[in-house]
């Protein structure tokens, strides 16, 4: 029997291909900014990075949404960014700025990152894990979560966040074997990572490549979908009826081609995924999420509404769990996420 044919947990029934009515629903970035008591925690965690690395503290801020709107998924709470933190190179996050990192500068620092280190320097998120899991309701399931290569390695050429990815592009365009060094290590970490999350508790996974937008087609089947199917094949090894959920955000017409050839359980669909096309294209293929703008949950009303309807109506039909096209922004005032769920959960 299937991990899913055992479950009662509407979120790994829609991912292991059910139509489910209502759907299940979750909100990436569901815990962060726009909740006061996400705020209140993390002011007395000190930097970000140790309310991360802090199992009791991340586990009550991954729990925070849960209390108000009872989603059918927590996720644990971290970041993308623990993986290159774990590799030895250096992370801060400062107000205002997002991430900054200390940019690889060539092939000596990527020989030199501490690929042995990572299981080790990540043992308080899975302890968080371990955490989280023994605190759920019953019907709720815990995903864990990790960057895509492609997405991890712009942050640690570009040294944060970029406009354009221009060295990280020089780099996978004129120093291929340089940049696959990059993204073989990257790839085995972060498998391993995500086995370590599951061996401590996670039910899913979700592998995030938020600027897998950006890339040629070419450039796209090489450094976004080849890494992301041989993680998928790692984990599969290991935890064969796990669900694995990918996120190639901004990958338009190339959705196709990744929820066919990277062996991804779900696909989840940014917010400029037209409903139609992806209802027709992809839902046959593999169960889909999203793609709620959460700017919608900025401005809420009628406009919010109506498009919360539009989803429904379109993916409510088949394999589905709502969501975000995006990760919620501190903006969002609660009251519309309630709404948000109300409306989720009175659909028939
Ligand atoms: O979804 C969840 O609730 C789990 C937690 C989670 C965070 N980051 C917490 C966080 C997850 C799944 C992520 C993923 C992540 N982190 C991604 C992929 C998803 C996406 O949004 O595209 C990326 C690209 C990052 C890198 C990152 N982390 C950036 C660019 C920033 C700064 C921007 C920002 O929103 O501040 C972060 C910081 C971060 N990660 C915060 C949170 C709650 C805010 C930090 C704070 O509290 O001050």
């Amino acid at each position: 029997m299937t991990q899913a044919a055992s479950t009662n947990k509407p979120f790994l029934r829609a991912l292991a291909g059910e139509t489910m009515t209502p759907p299940p629903f979750w909100l990436m970035r569901q815990a962060g900014r726009y909740l006061p008591e996400y705020r209140a925690t993390r002011a007395a965690a000190g930097s970000f990075l140790d309310l991360c690395y802090n199992p009791e503290l991340a586990c009550e801020v991954t729990l925070q949404p849960l209390r108000r709107y009872q989603m059918d998924a927590a996720i644990l709470f971290s970041d993308i960014l623990v993986i290159p933190d774990a590799l030895g190179r250096s992370v801060a996050f400062k107000q205002g700025e997002g991430p900054v990192l200390d940019p690889l500068s060539g092939a000596a620092d990527v020989e030199a990152l501490l690929v042995s280190n990572v299981r080790s320097h990540l043992k308080p998120v899975l302890e968080t894990v371990s955490r989280i899991k023994a605190s759920l309701p019953e019907k709720t399931a815990l995903i864990g979560f990790c960057g895509a290569p492609w997405t991890v390695a712009t942050y640690m050429i570009e040294g944060g966040s970029s406009k354009d990815y221009a060295k990280t592009k020089e780099w996978a365009y004129g120093r291929p074997a340089v940049f696959q060094a990059l993204i073989d290590i990257l790839v085995e970490a972060s498998s391993d990572y995500l086995i370590a999350q599951i061996d401590a508790g996670a039910e899913a996974v979700q592998i995030f490549d938020s600027w897998a937008g950006v890339l040629p087609e070419e450039e796209f089947r090489r450094w976004v979908m080849a890494p992301i199917k041989a993680m998928v094949e790692r984990v599969k090894a290991v935890h064969p009826t796990v669900p694995v959920i990918g996120f190639p955000r901004g990958a338009g017409l190339l959705y196709e081609d990744f929820a066919r050839e990277v062996g991804c359980d779900a696909v989840s669909l940014d917010t400029t995924v037209p409903l139609d096309w992806a209802a027709r294209v992809i839902q046959p293929l593999v169960t889909v999420q999203g793609n709620l703008d959460p700017i919608h949950l900025v401005s809420g009303g009628e406009a919010m509404d109506r498009a919360i309807d539009r989803i429904l109506n379109t993916l409510g039909r088949g394999p589905f769990v709502f969501n975000l096209g995006h990760g919620i922004t501190p903006a969002a005032p609660p009251e519309h996420v309630a709404r948000l769920a109300e409306r989720i959960r009175a659909f028939r």
